[in-house]
């Protein structure tokens, strides 16, 4: 196994490359205010529109090895967010099964158009689900009263285009603004975020650009440099606001 390398720290940002099993447990037990992570879960890449750009995500492989791994790093992500305090996770609930979590709530990702996916069905996916729940309270004697209420008490159903044409960078990339709305609505400004499926770095720029910080894991050096890329962006732009 490859040791992780830095690939770039900053204030505001750390993006490690290595295996997130091998990152998150450095990191301290409950020194983290939010997880936000689109694990390569049951989404093997089948579109034949795409098949040529983008090839198969590493660990997407559906298979139970690759569900065993996602499953160590939810287990390292719960270990790692403070008490009581929110994850969102990509994919169903079924990811967080046997975590120690609070009842998961299934949000819904429309993405205001047909996704890619198998061609040849009747019905083309649009949507993608996204699992809520809280850390459990670990504290003896408290009543478990989240830490962080969610800002306004909002639909399940979230409307945000995903990226389309020369805008997509990842197969699986997410739209950030998407994102920002859910660290907005589970974190506060200065909070650290962590993703440990990071792709090209899209919950580190919504962190970023709503005053957060970001720890962000990526095995798969092919997108480092394009995260790394919007990271800096991200940053000039949040640093700009400061000054302004
Ligand atoms: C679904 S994609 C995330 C895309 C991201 N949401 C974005 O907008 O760019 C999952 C990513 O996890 C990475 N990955 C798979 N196994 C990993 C592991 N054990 N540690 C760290 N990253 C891993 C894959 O290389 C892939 O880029």
């Amino acid at each position: 196994m490859t040791a992780p390398t830095l690939a770039y720290e900053s204030d505001l940002a750390t993006i490690w490359l290595g295996d997130a099993r091998d990152v998150l447990p450095t990191i301290p037990k409950e020194s983290v205010d939010l997880i936000v992570t689109d694990p390569p879960y049951s989404v093997e890449w089948q579109s034949r529109r795409r098949a040529e750009s983008f090839e198969q995500l590493l660990g997407d492989g559906d298979n139970d090895d690759d569900r065993a791994v996602i499953s160590a790093v939810l287990t390292q992500c719960v270990r790692i967010v403070g008490q009581n305090r929110h994850l969102y996770v990509f994919g169903p609930a079924e990811a967080l099964a046997g975590q120690k979590v609070s009842e998961v709530v299934e949000l819904v990702w429309d993405k205001g158009m047909l996704g890619s996916g198998d061609m040849t069905a009747a019905w083309g996916p649009q949507h993608e689900r996204v699992s809520f729940c809280t850390s459990k309270f670990r504290h003896a004697g408290e009543t478990g009263k989240a830490n962080v209420p969610t800002r306004l008490r909002k639909g399940s159903v979230l409307s945000f285009t995903r990226p389309t044409g020369r805008k997509v960078r990842h197969p699986s990339e997410k739209p950030w603004p998407l994102l920002a709305e859910l660290i907005e609505s589970s974190s506060r400004r200065g909070d650290l975020v962590v993703d440990p499926f990071a792709g090209v770095g899209s919950t580190g720029v919504a962190a970023i650009l709503t005053g957060r910080r970001a720890v962000l894991v990526e095995k798969d050096p092919r997108w480092l440099p394009i995260a790394v890329e919007r990271i800096k962006a991200a940053e000039a732009i949040a640093l700009q606001g400061v000054a302004a």
